[in-house]
Formats: structure tokens, sequence, C-alpha cells
């Protein structure tokens, strides 16, 4: 009886596992009821009397030491490691999966930083507005088609509430506030009633910018502009600025740049035209100046607005708008950016 004490004395001793099953077997084997400790109680009984005293107190130290044992191994586990090993300062750390900005927030990042290093400030306007900066102080004319509901989402029936249709209201409320020089852009969600599909969306966002001071002429709009899309889309990139007409502008036009992919020579993405429309554009109308209180004899401007899922559709290549919307994370984690 005292050599089994002994062994198992031993046992205990040379133990040692920082794996919570394995700890928990060796419980079971020594500790259990059906385990060996219980079984040496069961054969107490046939120790010789002379012998009970010190035979009784060595099974109730092996007891102590293998429950001991047992407790300090599993004090010691932590997440199946022994705790020096947890605890060790020097081991590398478990890397953390870092979240990516949308690539809509990039590319808006990036377009107001190249404008920044020309002067423009940031003042974005609200998304819910009234009809007047909306549409009569951009010079819309009453009966214009884009103040229809089936275009504009108006907050309540009969009311001149509404979600802006573009970032131009941005201006508007710049210059009402604001005294020339003036040079801003107003980035921001606008909301349209389109059906949702690859090509138009319901919700997008769009970048509008406004430059008022003394003698700003056209040729300094097409200086600002084919400034912003060599930096944005490549120093290589050419621009053409086509004849439109927007109500808020006089002259009006869009810009095209010379199509990526194919460096001009004609593919798919350009239509075989060599060319890709990107952003609208003009001199501010002297009526809008007139209307926000500012001097149209002695100062001039121009304003631009252009999407920001179109700059990144044609940055990225991603051509359904819907992907943008989603927040699919596998989509989201691709874009990794300085901006
Ligand atoms: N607001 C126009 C749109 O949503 C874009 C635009 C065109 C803005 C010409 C301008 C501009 O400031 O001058 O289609």
């Amino acid at each position: 009886m005292l050599n089994k004490i002994k062994l198992l004395q031993e046992e205990i001793e040379k133990f040692t596992s920082h794996n919570l099953d394995e700890i928990e077997q060796f419980r079971i084997k020594l500790l259990s009821k059906k385990g060996e400790i219980a079984a040496l109680f069961s054969e107490f009984k046939n120790v010789p009397a002379e012998q009970k005293k010190e035979v009784g107190q060595k099974i109730n130290l092996l007891k102590q030491s293998a429950l001991d044992k047992v407790n300090k191994l599993k004090n010691q586990t932590v997440a199946g490691q022994s705790k020096e090993e947890y605890d060790d300062l020097t081991r590398p750390a478990e890397t953390i999966p870092l979240g990516s900005r949308h690539p809509i927030s990039i590319v808006k990042n990036e377009i107001l930083e190249i404008f920044s290093r020309l002067g423009f400030t940031v003042n974005e306007g609200p998304e819910i507005e009234d009809d007047w900066y909306n549409f009569s102080a951009l010079n819309f004319p009453p009966e214009h088609p884009a103040r229809d509901m089936q275009d504009t989402f108006f907050i309540d029936k009969g009311s001149d509430i509404l979600l802006r249709t573009h970032t131009s209201n941005g201006q508007i409320r710049v210059m009402e506030k604001q005294k020339p020089p003036i040079r801003t852009l107003s980035p921001g969600r606008v909301f349209r009633n389109e059906a949702i599909s690859a090509r138009a969306h319901c919700i997008f966002h769009q970048v509008e910018g406004l430059y008022i001071d003394t003698d700003v002429s056209f040729a300094d709009l097409k200086q600002t502009l084919l400034y912003f899309a060599q930096e944005i889309y490549g120093k290589e990139t050419e621009i053409r600025l086509r004849p439109s007409f927007f109500p808020f502008t006089e002259p009006s036009a869009e810009m095209d740049i010379s199509c990526k992919l194919c460096g001009g020579k004609g593919c798919n993405v350009c239509k075989y035209t060599g060319w890709l429309e990107v952003l609208g554009c003009g001199m501010v109308d002297p009526n809008v100046l007139e209307g926000c209180g500012i001097d149209s004899v002695k100062y001039t401007g121009f304003a631009f607005g252009m999407g920001i899922e179109r700059t990144a559709m044609l940055k990225y290549q991603v051509k359904d708008l819907r992907l943008y919307f989603e927040n699919d994370v596998r989509f989201l984690r691709q874009f990794v950016s300085a901006y």
C-alpha cells in the first residue's frame, strides 16, 4: 500500500499539461469516485491497525497533492497555452483585420484633396432642401421638367420640400453667406426618382465646384478641369468640352476625358468614340449671381458638377452601380487607398 501511494505521488509530480482535456482525464483517473485514490480509501479497511495512522495521513496528503496539481494546471492554462506562453510580451501579436474605406469615400476624398491644392474649401449643403435652393435660385424656369414629381422626391404632396436632386444647392447656400472670392466644393448624396439598375440608382453622390472672383474666365475653368482630370485619371489624360445646357450656367459645357482603356483609339467602354463623359460645367449665369446678392458686373465665376459613382466606375472599372450600395465586404475589402 505504501509503495502504491509512493508511485502515485511520483505520477502526480511528473504530470504536466496545458491541455484542458488531458488535465480532466488526469483528474478522473485519480480523483473521481472510481479513481485510484478512491480505491486506496476503500482498501484502507484492510490496513493493519498499527499502520492505519501513517497510511491514512499519506492517502490524505496524496489526495491533496492531486487536487493541488489539477487546480494549478487548470489555472495556468489559458486558451490551450501555458500562462507563461500566453503572457509572453515578445510574442507576435494576433492580427486584427482592419476595415477599409468605401470606394465612394476614397474617390470623394481624392477629389476634395486635388481641389484643395488649388485653394478650394468644403461646404456641404443639406440633403433635404426646398424648391428655392434646388431649382428656383439656380434659374430653373417654373415649368422645367426636372421639377416634376416623376424625377424629384418630394417630402409631402403639394409641399415644396424635397430631397435634393443635385449638389448645386450647395452653390446657392455658399453664395448667400459668403462674399467673393469664393472657391468651394460641395460633396454629398443626391436623390432622383429612377428605377434601380446596373446603370442608375435613386441615390448617388456628386461633388459640386464653385469659383467666383473678379476676372474669372472660361479659360480658368478649362485649365482647372484639365489639372483635375490629369491628377485623378493620369497625366496622359486629355479633355474636351462640348457645348451643353444647364439653367444655372451660361455658356454651359460637358467635359469628356480621353478613354483610359483604349487611349482614345475606341473600345466598347467608350462606345468606340475614344471619349468618356465625366462632368457638367459652365460660367455661372448672371441671374444666379444676382439672386444671391453678388454683383454680376464686378464678379464672374465658374461651376462644375460630377458624379462620384461615375468617377469611381472609370477609376476602378466596376460598372454595376448597385455594388456600391450593397456593402458586401467581399467587394469593399478590395479597395485600399491613401485617401
Ligand atoms: N447639377 C448638374 C447635374 O446634376 C451637374 C452640373 C452641371 C453642375 C453644370 C454644375 C454645372 O455646377 O455648372 O446634372
